[in-house]
Formats: structure tokens, sequence, C-alpha cells
């Protein structure tokens, strides 16, 4: 098989996250946090899913505030837009042309597989043709980057099997190597609990907010079910959901203190719930006062998506380059 005329440089590592609703700490430990850290490790691209948000989210001025709340989120959690590329999928228009040269060589028998779509559709998502391709943009995503490493959560494994396949696929049709074969890395929390133990997920209405504050954060952190085990009696801490989050927060000296209070009875768990709540104000502390500074300079956001849109659309073009030239086309299209 035919190398790629791209000389390959350090790991490109690459993800997405789809501004479909307010970020929450479920998002934030199963996916923000590790791309937060492996932007450390140079030569990392992420991207606000707008098009993908686009299956689910079909109103123009919610998809724009959610795009801009995203990006702010990310911002203030610490992207360092000096280190990582950060901007908007639908900003690198490439990803599309992709999709189709990756839809020839889609199995409909693998889409159909895929739990996600079904997952949706159960859920009374209108059953489209973008939503049921919607593996096929992602890996659309993944492959316009040449990417190597994609860290996700669990549920989204299944696309990146997809991607692997497709992108093993065209190569071995067109007898070039274009697309490097990407790996995925699962994040350590693979799956927060929201505050009625399912999921937590922003389409289960269970989520703790990353930026939530004062009284409403308060409300919501006291109202995660418990089960009714009297205050005196000793609790099971792997039985409660309150436990798993405040264990979010915490390290390996607290930890043992809180499981040894668990164990000896006596603890209510509203007290495990006020801890948790004090634990989340101060985490993300300095994130709040970093996103208000934000807000205030709305242009800034806008610069730092177009100056990422810039970086990222140059790699995509020369994907595109070799991909067009691989199928028997020419390799720019005129202009
Ligand atoms: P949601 O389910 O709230 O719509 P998304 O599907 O947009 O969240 O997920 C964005 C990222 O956050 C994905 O990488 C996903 O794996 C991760 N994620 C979402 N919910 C959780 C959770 N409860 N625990 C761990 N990771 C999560
Ligand atoms: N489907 C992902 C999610 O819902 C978001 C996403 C879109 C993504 N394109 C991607 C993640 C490419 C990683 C790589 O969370």
């Amino acid at each position: 098989m035919a190398e790629s005329k791209i000389p390959m440089g350090p790991k490109r590592i690459l993800s997405g996250v789809q501004p479909s609703g307010k970020l929450h700490i479920g998002n934030f430990f199963g996916a923000v946090r590790q791309h937060i850290e492996l932007q450390e490790q140079g030569n990392s691209y992420y991207f606000i899913a707008d098009y993908h948000a686009l299956t689910t989210l079909q109103d123009a001025a919610k998809l724009r505030e959610n795009v801009h709340d995203v990006a702010l989120d990310y911002l203030a959690l610490g992207l360092d837009p000096a280190k990582a590329v950060f901007f908007r999928q639908s900003d690198v228009p490439e990803v599309c042309e992709l999709t189709w040269f990756l839809s020839i060589v889609a199995p409909m028998g693998l889409l159909q597989k895929a739990v996600s779509y079904k997952e949706k559709v159960e859920k009374g998502i209108d059953a489209s043709v973008g939503l049921f391709s919607y593996p096929v943009l992602m890996a659309a995503d993944i492959l316009a980057y040449r990417s190597n490493l994609v860290p996700v959560g669990r549920d989204q494994v299944q696309h990146l099997e997809i991607t692997r396949d497709l992108a093993e696929k065209f190569n071995r049709i067109f007898d070039k190597e274009v697309f490097p074969i990407p790996e995925y890395r699962l994040s350590r929390e693979a799956k927060v609990p929201g505050i009625d133990g399912q999921k937590m997920s922003k389409s289960y209405g269970n989520t703790i907010e990353i930026f939530a504050e004062g009284k409403p954060l308060k409300k919501v952190v006291m109202s995660i079910v418990t089960d009714s085990t009297p205050v005196a009696d000793p609790k099971d801490p792997d039985k409660c959901n309150v436990y798993a989050l405040w264990d979010l927060f915490a390290n390996d000296a607290s930890r043992e203190v809180m499981r040894g209070r668990y164990q000896a009875g006596g603890l209510g768990y509203g007290d495990v719930k006020k801890e948790l709540l004090t634990s989340i104000e101060s985490y993300f502390d300095a994130a709040r006062t970093r996103r208000r500074e934000l807000v205030a300079r709305p242009d800034l956001v806008e610069d730092v998506l177009r100056a990422g849109a810039a970086k990222a659309r140059a790699e995509a073009v020369k994907t595109l380059e070799l991909v067009r030239e691989a199928v028997g086309m020419r390799g720019r299209p005129l202009v």
C-alpha cells in the first residue's frame, strides 16, 4: 500500500463535544478534564460539534447560544488556545465533504448496529438520514485531521470502532495509506451518576451543571436521591449516589475518613450533601471567576474559535487533497 505524502509528526489528539446544552459535572469528569490535561502533550485538537448538534437541536438562536456557552466553559476550565487548537466544527466545512467520501465505503449493516442511533430514536428523536449517518460525520471529524488518539467516554467507543473500520476500508479500497487508524482513550470516570442515580445526562434532566451556583446549585445537590436508611445505621458508600459524586472531588486521605464515617453509622446523607456542595463550590471557584471575566469580553471567544478554525482547516484541506487524489479526482477543487 502506498504511503501517505504527509509526514507523521507527534501523535495528534482530537475530541469533540456537542453544544446540546449546559455542560455538567459528568461531562467534566468524563471528558473535559482529560481534554485539558492532554493539551500539555501538544498537538491537541478540540472542537464544538455543531453539525452534530443539529441532528437533535434545530433552533438557530439556541444553537448559537450553546456554542458560545460551551466555548466559554472550556476556556474558563483551562483550555489554553496557545496549547490546543480549539474551534467550531462548522468552520471547517471540509468535514462534510469527507463525510461523503466515507459514506461510499460505510456498510449499511454497520451503521444499523449503532446503539446511539437506536437509543435516540427510542427516545422520540426523528429518525433522519443525518441522525443515522452521525457516526460517519464523526469519523470524518477524526480522520480529517489524521488524528491518532481520541479521548472519549464509554458511550462513544462504538463510534470509534466504526471510524477505525471506515479508515481501514478506505485505505484498502483505494490502496493508499491516507488515514492513520485512530485509537481511543477512556477517561477514568466512565460513568458519573446523576442526581437520580442514572447516568448523568442532559437528556435525563438529572445533571449538576458545572457553572451552577448559589441557591440553584444548593437545590440540586440537596435533591440527590438516597435510600431511607436511618441516620444511626451503618451505610454502604458504594451504594450511595451522594458518595459517588462526593468521591469525584476527594483525595485518598479524605476518602478513607468518609468511608469510615459511612460504615460507623450516625452519618446523615444531608451532611454528605453539604460537604459535596462545598467541594463543588471550591473546586470550580477559580473557573467561575475566569468565566465571569470571559463573559465580559465576548469578542475574545469568537477570535479564539476563528484562529483555531484557520489552523484546523489548513490540516483538513491537506487531507482532502490526498483523499480526492486517492479516489481519482482533482486534488484541489477548482475555485
Ligand atoms: P449528555 O449525555 O449529557 O448529552 P454528551 O453525550 O454530550 O453528554 O457527552 C459529552 C462527553 O461527556 C462524552 O465524551 C461523554 O462520554 C461524556 N459524558 C457525558 N455524560 C457522562 C457521565 N455521566 N459520566 C461520564 N462521562 C460522561
Ligand atoms: N459524538 C460525540 C459526543 O456526543 C461528540 C463528537 C463529535 C466527537 N465528533 C467527535 C467526539 C469526534 C470525539 C471525536 O460526545
